[in-house]
Order: structure tokens, then C-alpha cells, then sequence
């Protein structure tokens, strides 16, 4: 199992969310992510329902969790999320995180998502006031702040998000994952970052070019600050 305390205390992580990956092609693009230093992948799953949008499901997982041994932190968008923390689990996710939207007391599900071995987050969409999550921070480990509409990659970014991660770093505790997502790129991680924010989801950013360079400078982004 992941070990949180450790992970928080080494700095700030890049997320690559492999929605944007090539999807005839994925191993090959996680070792480019794994050689480029990558700790943790996060992988957007969508049912259509919560989300305009579908975009892949159980056996996808299994097969990204049988090559590699990064962290999978996986993302329900489903409007259902308690029916399938099991499945999930059971393939390979390390993190699984619902939203606040699809479950008004979460606590529930942070409870049988540990109970099945992984670590419970929680997410917020950028129309939803911070104050819906902020009962439940102490009870999980991880706390998501949407910084577009979810559904699609190659948004632009919600500065309204900013404000949000400060809220969430004032009370969170020391080893809470910080972590935004969508449209966090060359402009916007630094923002990010100095509002407090931890994990840092980039899908189009770092997809659009050559893997390994791209990884290289949005991290210079967030160690120069
Ligand atoms: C959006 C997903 C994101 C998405 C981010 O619904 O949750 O993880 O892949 O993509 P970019 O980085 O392109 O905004
Ligand atoms: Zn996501």
C-alpha cells in the first residue's frame, strides 16, 4: 500500500492522467512516463452518465496495472461510484476517488474503500462551493480540485480553482494529497502549486510533445518556484 506520509514529505508530483495517452500504444508511453522519472499515474474513468463522456473501464485498468508498478490513483466520474470501488480495487487501483456530487456524505465509501486495501480522495467540480467537502477532509487522503468541468481533456483552466486549493491547504494536515485537475499546464502549475496544491494531474500538457521532455519542464516549473 502506498505509503502517504512518505509520498507527501517527497515533494511535489507530477500526474500524468493517461486520458491523453495514446491509447494503441500505453505501455510504451508509461515507460517513456516511468524513464522520466514519473511516481503515480491517475486515470480518468467516465461512464457517460455523471460525465458527457465514456472513456475506459476494469480490463484497461488490469492491463496498465500488469506493467507497471507506479501508483494508480484512479478518478470515478460515475454517477454509481459504490458499485464498482470493488472492481477497481481488485484491478490494480491504489488511490480511488469519488465526488462530493455523486456521494453528499462520502464517509461510506472512504470506509469500504479502505476496507478493500486502497486510499479514499474526494473531488469537487468547479461549480460545487469548497465548504460541500470541507466535513470530510480530515477523513480521507486524498482531496481533488476540479480545475474544469469533468469530462474532457484540453480544457482551460478555472482560476476560481486557486482559491479553492488555498481553502484546502488551510485545513488540511500535513500529509492530506493536494491534487488538481484539468487544465494545469505550462501557464497554471505554478499558480497551482503556490496555492498549495501537491499532485498536479496533466494530461494534454504533457502529452502534446515528446513524454520525457515535457515531463522535464513542467517539473523545472514546479522546482524553480
Ligand atoms: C477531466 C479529467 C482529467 C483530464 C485532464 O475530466 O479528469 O484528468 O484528463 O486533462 P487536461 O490535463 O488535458 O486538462
Ligand atoms: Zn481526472
Amino acid at each position: 500500500m502506498i505509503d502517504v506520509v512518505e509520498f507527501v514529505s517527497g515533494g511535489l508530483h507530477l500526474n500524468p492522467s493517461l486520458l491523453a495517452a495514446d491509447f494503441a500504444n500505453l505501455e510504451s508511453d508509461i515507460k517513456s512516463l516511468e524513464q522520466a522519472g514519473a511516481t503515480i499515474l491517475h486515470l480518468d474513468i467516465m461512464d457517460g452518465h455523471f460525465v458527457p463522456n465514456i472513456s475506459f473501464g476494469v480490463p484497461v485498468v488490469e492491463s496498465i496495472r500488469r506493467v507497471t508498478d507506479l501508483i494508480l490513483d484512479v478518478h470515478l466520474m460515475l454517477a454509481k461510484p459504490a458499485d464498482y470501488l470493488k472492481v477497481f480495487k481488485q484491478a490494480g487501483a491504489d488511490l480511488l476517488s469519488i465526488h462530493i456530487e455523486t456521494a453528499p456524505d462520502p464517509r461510506p465509501l472512504f470506509d469500504q474503500i479502505r476496507k478493500l486495501g486502497a486510499l479514499p480522495g474526494l473531488v469537487l467540480n468547479p461549480s460545487t462551493p469548497v465548504e460541500k467537502i470541507a466535513p470530510f477532509i480530515g477523513d480521507c487522503n486524498l482531496v481533488l480540485a476540479m480545475g474544469v468541468m469533468p469530462g474532457f481533456g484540453g480544457q482551460k483552466f478555472d482560476p476560481s480553482t486557486l482559491d479553492k486549493l488555498k481553502y484546502i491547504k488551510k485545513i488540511a494536515d500535513t500529509n492530506l494529497l493536494i491534487s488538481v485537475d484539468g487544465g494545469v499546464g505550462d501557464n497554471t502549475i505554478t499558480d497551482c502549486a503556490d496555492a498549495g496544491a501537491n499532485l498536479f494531474v496533466t494530461g494534454t500538457a504533457l502529452f502534446k510533445g515528446n513524454i520525457r521532455q515535457r515531463f522535464r519542464q513542467l517539473n523545472e516549473l514546479l522546482n524553480k518556484r
